[in-house]
């Protein structure tokens, strides 16, 4: 057994789950008429319902003493101070100090961080808007009229979410674009319609040795190369953002359009640095230092507000309640703004590549379930689609609901449709539809007693389905940095619970490894049998097929 499943918090929140499995919700809010005002917590315009989880004041009271016992406030400091709490990369988790609004230095390897994240963001902001004022000239000395970011993971899901998410704060007549997939159709879909002469790549790679990035970005230079008769002025096309500044220069990036990245920012957490290069060109320098703001005042709160009032803390003390003592295996993610319809496969990354771990930081398989499978949409589009599993199927699934309270332009019929439909679903996963209310349902409809008899089973609804809801004035810069670092905080509590190391991804290591030894074997036509039957009959099919076909 670990220490944390034989802690006294653990061993009684066990206990406490048998007293409330069986209570339903309903029962919940009729005994106490400030269960919203009780369970809910503010920052600025951002209000975090959690009133509808299967929860009363013991399960957080036991929830915060599982923090408390894991040490969760030191650990916090220990981030915020630069510790090197990636221990299996020996690296600091910085991500907060791209946004660090004072002076107090923080200081890596003796030396203080501040002034190169000030001076690189500085060198991003003069880049893009020299871009987005039309200074910046292409080799025919015109504007720039697209902007094509080539990267995968963290060097592509967020700045696309974020860029999508803001597109109303945008210019218009700059088209950013997002390359990830190494299937040619990605990167020949995107170019079909550009000009080479108006277009400018982002090669964004932390490593500058992601096949995927590399082997597209080799072909965006081709194609300039192709398409111009000669490479003249490439210099003008082409930036990378890396920590590998040595590949970037070997590819032939020019050194002033190489914008740096430290060790110390996760891929997935890495939006706010010189990643976030397509961002900046996109909503400019000024909102960019929105999207900071908001980020730096959840860290602000993160790390000064009490555990009980803390809006991360308690996102991530009930997905482990759900997870962990109920069994639930997913989280769905359900943003009611169409601007955030990225957000979920944003999330997906940030949260499973970093919790998706069977092995603590003492280097034990451990004995608890960790990070759950995060999987949303659009929830409109999920109500017509999968909503009738949350509502009616046999799984657990607790689910968080985005919604603004105005959007962009605010019209009024279509505001407060989208709006009935956050507070329906939210009331109807919670309350449920009982047999009774079934019954005098379909009595009302006119259905005779025989009839109601077969119809009744399917129209009884559970209910005590859990949903937290994020209400946000509107989608705009601060906002959005706001909430998408108290998902980072929130993904950063769960790693301490589960005593994981939430920083390294060691797990996607393996299909590149296989990837790289097999791409040798699909150079030539001879039939391979080193693996198993069926990799080797897949290969050998596909060598086949391709040798027919004379591709
Ligand atoms: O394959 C996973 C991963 O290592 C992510 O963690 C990372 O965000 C992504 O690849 C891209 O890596 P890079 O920025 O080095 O190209």
């Amino acid at each position: 057994m670990s220490s944390l499943t034989e802690s006294d918090a653990w061993l009684a929140l066990a206990e406490h789950y048998h007293e409330i499995k069986d209570i339903h919700m309903r029962e919940l809010f009729e005994s106490d008429a400030d269960r919203f005002d009780n369970y809910s917590l503010e920052l600025n315009d951002i209000l975090y319902d959690y009133s509808k989880n299967r929860i009363n004041e013991q399960t957080v009271k036991l929830l915060l003493q599982l923090a408390n016992d894991v040490d969760l406030s030191a650990w916090i400091e220990k981030l915020f101070n630069g510790e090197a709490i990636n221990h299996t990369e020996h690296r600091a988790v910085l991500h907060t100090a791209l946004r660090e609004q004072g002076n107090k230095p923080i200081i890596i390897n003796g030396e203080d961080i501040l002034p190169e994240i000030k001076a690189e963001r500085q060198r991003v902001k003069k880049l893009a808007e020299k871009i987005r004022t039309r200074q910046w000239r292409g080799v025919t000395n015109q504007a720039i009229t697209d902007v094509v970011n080539i990267g995968i993971g963290g060097s592509h899901l967020g700045p696309m979410m974020v860029t999508e998410a803001l597109w109303p704060h945008s210019l218009h007549d700059l088209n950013v674009h997002f390359v990830s997939n190494v299937d040619e159709n990605h990167i020949n879909d995107t170019l079909e319609n550009l000009n080479p002469e108006t277009t400018l790549f982002i090669i964004a790679s932390k490593t500058f040795t992601t096949q995927d990035t590399m082997v597209n970005a080799e072909t965006a230079r081709q194609w300039y190369i192709n398409k111009l008769g000669n490479d003249n002025g490439i210099e003008r096309h082409f930036t990378a953002v890396t920590s590998n500044v040595k590949l970037a220069r070997q590819f032939g990036v020019a050194g002033d359009n190489i914008f740096k990245m430290w060790d110390w920012v996760g891929g997935r957490y890495s939006l706010w640095s010189a990643i976030g290069l397509s961002i900046v060109i996109a909503i400019g320098s000024e909102q960019f230092d929105e999207l900071l703001d908001g980020a730096y005042e959840a860290d602000q709160h993160f790390r000064s507000t009490p555990l009980e009032k803390n809006i991360p803390v308690m996102m991530a003390l009930l997905g482990v309640w759900y997870n962990n003592f109920f069994n639930a295996q997913s989280m769905a993610i359900l943003p009611y703004d169409q601007h955030l319809h990225r957000f979920p496969a944003y999330l997906q990354q940030a949260d499973m590549e970093s919790n998706g771990k069977y092995v603590d930081r003492q280097g034990q398989e451990v004995d608890y379930t960790t990070g759950p499978v995060i999987f949303g949409e659009i929830g409109i589009a999920g109500q017509h689609a999968f909503f009738q599993l949350l509502h009616q199927g046999t799984k657990l699934v607790p689910s968080d609901i985005l919604a603004p309270v105005y959007n962009f332009r605010c019209i009024a019929r279509h505001h407060r449709a989208l709006m009935s439909n956050v507070f329906a679903q939210t009331e109807a996963l919670m309350r449920g539809k009982t047999e009774q209310e079934a019954y005098a349902e379909l009595k009302s409809e006119g259905l005779d007693d025989e009839q109601i008899k077969q119809r009744l089973p399917y129209k009884v609804f559970p209910g005590n389905r859990p949903t937290s809801s994020l209400l946000f004035d509107t989608l705009d810069p601060k906002t959005l940095g706001s909430i998408i670092a108290l998902y980072e905080h929130k993904i950063f509590v769960q790693g301490i619970i589960w005593n994981i190391n939430s920083f390294d991804q060691w797990g996607v290591e393996l299909g590149k490894q296989l990837a790289t030894n097999i791409l040798n074997e699909l150079n030539d036509t001879e039939p391979v049998c080193s693996h198993d039957s069926s990799t080797n009959g897949l290969i050998n099919y596909y060598k086949r097929r391709r040798a027919s076909d004379k591709k």
